[in-house]
């Protein structure tokens, strides 16, 4: 009995199984159990005799049942560990990185330009008032400039701005000169959408003011950053016109290759001028000087990659904008 014990308790491949030996032979209706009750029939010599053999093995077969027990637990500890292994060196699952969009690539090298300049960079609110879009910047309340720039408006009288402008009052408000900004954004306009222009689209303005500010300094910045831009010395040209917040004011080209058809040419970017005596007294500067100027960035961006439809920015085909992923 003793061996086939032994045998049973070394070939059991479970602890369940080997729970089942135990029970077989040491539990209530055991066989050694079974064994032991039965010595009390036999004579007193042969009881004792028979007892310790008995006794002695039945600690032989509890000793063997623990050492299998803890050979189990080691071997089932074992695969569990080899069937959660992880092999490090497999390749990683590859997941798809976005890009940023071409506008912001576009946006971004201008910021750069700009705070290598020494400029600061701001931002204002899209929803203004009238008195910022308009009347702090000279916009009289009739003047037909302002049917130029029709706009969104809400029940309170508010509008979407039509030009990062504002910003300059905004701005003027709360700080003192000297100081040179830019202030990126979204604008709007009431538009005819079709593949040149768009109801929302965005703007740079810079605004410099200090003392001494002159025309000189505003086309030395306006050459800087085209210079920054296309990466080579190239001219500027500004030529006479008007917008209320400006006195002299002006619209500036840069000469440039187009990379699409090769030819060069001006490219008209936006609006500039000295900053007007009435946008200084609305926000109460005293004999400050300063210049400031305005453009879109689409149109920097659609004529620089050839892309033919404004649309294309904003409809979010995966065609599109892959191509753009990780240019500049
Ligand atoms: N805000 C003007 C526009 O949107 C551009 C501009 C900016 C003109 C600054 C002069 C000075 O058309």
């Amino acid at each position: 009995m003793r061996d086939q014990a032994i045998r049973e308790i070394a070939t059991s491949t479970t602890q369940q199984e080997l729970q089942e030996v135990r029970v077989k032979y040491l539990g209530k209706k055991g066989r050694l159990t079974q064994r032991l009750r039965e010595l009390g029939n036999l004579p007193a010599e042969e009881r004792r005799q028979l007892g310790r053999e008995i006794n002695a093995m039945k600690a032989e077969l509890e000793q063997a049942i623990s050492h299998r027990k803890h050979e189990l637990q080691q071997s089932e500890l074992r695969q569990k560990l080899e069937g959660e292994r992880v092999d490090v060196t497999l390749p990683g699952v590859p997941f798809k990185a976005g890009g940023f969009h071409l506008l912001t690539h576009v946006i971004n090298r201008l910021l750069d330009v700009f705070v290598s300049l020494g400029y600061d960079v701001v931002t204002g609110p899209e929803l203004e008032t009238d008195y910022y879009n308009f009347s702090a910047l000279n916009f009289p309340d009739d003047h037909p400039a302002r049917d130029e720039q029709d706009t969104f408006f809400t029940v309170d009288g508010r509008l979407l701005r039509t030009h990062t402008s504002p910003m300059q009052v905004r701005y003027m408000e709360r700080h003192k000169p000297p100081f040179k900004i830019v202030v990126p954004g979204k604008v709007f306009r009431n538009e005819a959408v079709d593949a040149t222009h768009e109801a929302m689209f965005h703007q740079l303005e810079a605004l410099v003011v200090g003392e001494h500010i002159t025309m000189a300094d505003l086309k030395g910045a306006i050459s800087e950053m085209a210079t920054a831009l296309i990466g080579s010395e190239t001219k500027t040209r500004l030529q006479p016109s008007f917008f209320p917040f400006v006195e002299p004011g002006a619209e500036f080209a840069i000469w440039w290759e187009n990379p699409r058809s090769g030819k060069e040419e001006w490219l008209e970017l936006g609006g500039c001028g000295m900053v007007h005596p009435k946008v200084f007294e609305a926000v109460g500067y005293q004999d400050a000087t300063g210049f400031a100027f305005g453009f879109g960035i689409e149109r920097l961006a659609l004529v620089s990659y050839g892309i033919p439809d404004i649309r294309y920015l904003y409809q979010s085909d995966l065609r599109v904008l892959k191509q753009f992923r990780g240019v500049l």
